[in-house]
């Protein structure tokens, strides 16, 4: 079974996806998860798989704070020990379900499923941009893995071919020039197109520079920027409305969760919310096509051409894999299995 990383926050649930009395089942990183709000509103989240014989806990019913099974009834509390047993006074001690700290903040409900001891807030990334009214959030199932979502977001190449209807680049970015920066723990894919045509609603004059970046931070929240100035401006300024962020949340190996949230210009619903065409018509099929070619064969395994263009999305995966690595170590030297 694929190996996640642990030790960092996921973003599970948009805020509004989990209203009062809501009891939602979600699967994330290959597992069962149940979340529901206590009536103070903070979010409770339990392995969704009661104990006894292993019903989801979400097909049963919330009672006060408590969360009671569907099937014989065992209850239990945000902790997720079992408070109740209908036909005994007795609860055994092993009747219990993890409960996983959570924290809403950017409009997300986010899960830490690592050492609960360090699930620290300040971890999360900083997405308060999105907390901007101007910007609308959505929630898509893409049937890939989420690494390959991150690559098709550390590469934008592809938009030259697979958004070649929709952006129309024309072939800007064959003679971009990338790089890839590294700031702190988080890798910039950094894209710069200069001396460009002006598009129709500038100066028709003078030529253009173009910028296209994402953000990686660990284990696959992403931000991109983007903007356009007369040639030879310092490019890369910080208007809100130049930023969309994209988090990516596994589903199982073979499916992710992908948050987005991108400037609409006006205040939306999350009824009226729609992820652009670009994704759920251009992105999504291609990225589902590669993974039923790949079927459930390691990436690496499938022995990639690797082009120029991969450099980002490259030195992200060798990043994530050697904090998965790390933590593997530790904990298998927490177990006493460590290998000298
Ligand atoms: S399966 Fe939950 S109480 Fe039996
Ligand atoms: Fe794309």
């Amino acid at each position: 079974m694929a190996r996640y990383l642990e030790n960092v926050w996921y973003l599970a649930a948009w805020d509004h996806e989990l209203q009062a009395d809501d009891v939602l089942a979600r699967r994330l990183l290959d597992r069962p998860v149940v979340m529901f709000r206590k009536s103070d509103g903070t979010v409770v989240a339990l392995d969704d798989k009661c104990p006894h014989r292993f019903a989801p806990l979400s097909r049963g019913k919330r009672v006060g704070d408590a969360l009671q099974c569907g099937y014989h009834g065992l209850t239990f509390n945000a902790s997720g020990a079992s408070i109740k047993n209908f036909f005994s006074d007795q609860i055994p001690p092993n009747a219990k379900v993890t409960s996983y700290p959570t924290k809403v903040l950017h409009r997300g409900v986010w899960i830490w499923f690592g050492e609960a001891g360090r699930a620290d807030p300040a971890l999360i990334p900083d997405l308060s941009f999105v907390e901007d009214e101007m910007l609308s959030i959505h929630r898509i199932t893409v049937r890939a893995n989420y690494e390959l979502v991150t690559d098709n977001l550390m590469d934008l190449s592809h938009a030259e071919f697979v958004h070649a209807e929709s952006f129309r680049l024309g072939g800007i970015m064959f003679n971009g020039q990338h790089s890839v920066v590294e700031e702190g723990d988080d890798i910039w894919s950094n894209w710069l197109m200069t001396d460009l045509p002006p598009p129709p609603s500038a100066p028709q004059d003078e030529t253009v520079d173009r910028w296209l970046d994402m953000r990686w931070s660990a284990p696959a929240v992403m931000v991109q920027r983007m903007g356009i100035v007369p040639s030879g401006s310092p490019p890369r300024g910080a208007a809100p409305h130049n930023f969309s962020m994209h988090v990516i949340t596994p589903e199982t190996a073979a499916s992710s969760h992908y948050f987005h949230s991108y400037f609409t210009g006006m205040p939306k619903t999350p009824e009226q919310a729609e992820p652009p065409r670009a994704f759920t018509e251009e992105d999504e099929p291609m990225l589902e096509a590669v993974q039923r070619t790949l079927g459930d064969v390691d990436f690496w395994d499938h022995k990639p051409v690797i082009l120029n263009i991969d450099a980002a999305s490259i030195r992200v995966r060798r990043r994530l894999a050697g904090l998965i690595a790390a933590e593997t170590r530790v904990s298998e030297a927490d177990r006493g299995g460590a290998p000298a």
